[in-house]
C-alpha cells in the first residue's frame, strides 16, 4: 500500500501543470504565468504528486494523512540552484572592513575573502563541518527550500575539496531533499600558487578532477570567471577538461566586470551562468541564442552594495531568468529565499509571479531537475510549500523579514 497524503481546502494551489504538459522553464512574458486553482485539493502517493483539483470535485479518498489547508497556499518548494552552504566560519570581520571602506576585491587581494574561508575550512574537522552545514540546511528548509545546489571551492587543495564534496554527499544522503554538488576548485588561487597560476590549473585538471570524477562526488563544474580570479582562457581549459568527465558547467560570470564569462559559458553549453551584475546587450544576445539559463543573485549585489542585475531587460528579451541565493559567508550570508523574493520584487522590479517562477521551475531547470521539480504536476515529486494563513501570494515578498512558510512537505 502506498503512503498517501491528502491536502484539502487549499486557498490557492499555485503553479499547476496538466499531466500531458512538459514545460522545462518559463521564459520572457511566460514568466508572469502562474496557473492556480482556488479552493483546491491535492493527493500525493509515496512522495509523488498523484492528482489535484477543485474542492467541489473532490473524489472520495481515504488517505493515511490529511492536512486541512484552510486559508493557506500550496506551491512548489523553492529550488535554490546556487549556494556555498558548506563553509567553516562567518566573515563578519570583513563585513565591518567593507563598511569602513575596503572593497570586496581589495579584501580578496589582501588574502582575505575566499582565502580566509579556505584557511578556516582546511583547519576544520570533517564531522564538525558536516554538523554546521546540516544546521544551515535545516534552517533554509524551514523557509521553504526543497532542493539545493552546493559548491566546493573553500578547499583549494585536493584534500580540502574532497572534504567539502564528501560533506555535500553526506548532506544529500541524510537531509531528505535533492542536493546537487558543483566542483569549484577554480574559486581563487591558493597562496602557494600565487606566482604559479598555470600550476594550479594543472593541479585542478590533472589531479583534482580525476579524483572527484572517479568518486562521483560532483554533478557540475564551476569556475569563478572574473578579472583577478580566473580569465576566459583558464575557464575554457577547465570546462574542456570537465566535459571529458561529463560534468556540465554552471559558472560564476560577470559579477564584478564584463569578464566574458557569459559568452564562454554559452559557448560551452553551460546549464547556467550565474551572478550577472555586469550584463549588457552583447551578453543578452549571447544568451538569446542558447539554452543556458541566466541566474541572478541579487542577495550578493545587496550585501556588497553593488548595482543590481538588469532582470527586466533580460525578461523583456525573452530569457528564462532564474534566481538563487548564493548563500556564502562573504557576499551573501543568507539562504533565505523569501527575502530573495523581496529583493527581486523591490530592486529587480520582477512581479511576484515572475520571481516565484524564477526560483521554482527555472531553478529546477538550472539544475537539470525540471522533470521532477518546479511545478505542481502529476508524476513530479511532492516537494511543496504550505504557507501560513496569508491574504495573497504577493504577501510572501511583501511581508519581508518574516517567515510565512508554515512547513516544507517533502
Ligand atoms: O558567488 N564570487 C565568488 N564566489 C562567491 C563568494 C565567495 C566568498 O566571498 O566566499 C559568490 O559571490
Ligand atoms: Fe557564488
Amino acid at each position: 500500500m502506498p503512503l498517501s497524503l491528502l491536502i484539502t481546502n487549499i486557498k490557492q494551489l499555485c503553479s499547476i501543470e496538466p499531466a500531458g504538459n512538459a514545460i522545462t522553464r518559463r521564459a520572457g512574458a511566460e514568466m508572469q504565468q502562474l496557473p492556480c486553482i482556488d479552493d483546491a485539493w491535492l493527493l500525493a502517493l509515496d512522495g509523488i504528486i498523484h492528482s489535484f483539483g477543485p474542492m467541489h470535485a473532490l473524489p472520495e479518498i481515504h488517505a493515511d494523512d490529511t492536512i486541512d489547508a484552510t486559508g493557506r497556499f500550496v506551491l512548489p518548494a523553492w529550488v535554490d540552484s546556487h549556494t556555498h552552504l558548506v563553509f567553516a566560519a562567518p566573515r563578519d570581520g570583513e563585513f565591518v572592513d567593507r563598511i569602513r571602506g575596503l572593497s570586496y576585491e581589495e579584501i580578496a587581494r589582501r588574502g582575505g575573502g575566499i582565502l580566509n574561508s579556505a584557511a578556516r575550512l582546511n583547519a576544520m574537522d570533517e564531522s564538525e563541518l558536516y554538523d554546521q552545514s546540516l544546521a544551515r540546511l535545516h534552517a533554509v528548509m524551514a523557509t521553504g527550500t526543497g532542493a539545493i545546489e552546493i559548491k566546493s571551492g573553500y578547499g583549494l587543495c585536493l584534500e580540502g575539496e574532497l572534504k567539502m564534496l564528501r560533506v555535500i554527499r553526506r548532506l544529500r544522503e541524510n537531509a531528505g531533499i535533492p542536493i546537487k554538488a558543483s566542483f569549484l576548485a577554480a574559486h581563487a588561487y591558493p597562496p602557494e600558487y600565487k606566482q604559479n597560476k598555470p600550476g594550479y590549473i594543472k593541479l585542478i585538471i590533472e589531479e583534482m578532477l580525476p579524483r572527484v570524477a572517479a568518486a562521483g562526488l560532483a554533478d557540475f563544474i564551476d569556475v569563478f570567471c572574473e578579472e583577478g580570479f580566473f580569465g576566459v582562457p583558464e575557464t575554457e581549459q577547465i570546462l574542456e577538461a570537465a566535459a571529458r568527465y561529463g560534468l556540465p558547467p554552471k559558472i560564476h560570470a560577470n559579477q564584478l566586470h564584463y569578464s566574458g564569462g557569459v559568452q564562454v559559458g554559452v559557448l560551452h553549453n553551460a546549464l547556467s551562468v550565474d551572478h550577472l551584475e555586469c550584463v549588457g546587450d552583447a551578453e543578452i544576445a549571447a544568451l538569446q541564442g542558447s539554452s543556458t539559463i541566466p541566474t541572478l543573485l541579487p542577495g550578493a549585489a545587496f550585501f556588497l552594495g553593488m548595482h543590481y542585475q538588469p532582470a527586466r531587460k533580460m525578461i523583456d528579451a525573452g530569457l528564462p531568468v532564474c534566481l538563487a541565493t548564493d548563500y556564502n559567508p562573504g557576499s551573501c550570508p543568507s539562504g533565505n529565499v523569501p527575502l530573495l523574493l523581496t529583493l527581486a520584487c523591490t530592486q529587480l522590479r520582477m512581479i511576484p509571479e515572475e520571481a516565484i517562477n524564477a526560483v521554482t521551475i527555472n531553478g529546477a531547470a538550472a539544475l537539470g531537475l525540471h522533470h521532477e521539480l518546479g511545478t505542481i504536476k502529476p508524476g513530479k515529486k511532492a516537494s511543496l510549500i504550505l504557507t501560513k494563513k496569508i491574504p495573497s501570494l504577493a504577501y510572501l515578498p511583501y511581508d519581508y523579514g518574516n517567515n510565512n512558510v508554515e512547513r516544507l512537505i517533502v
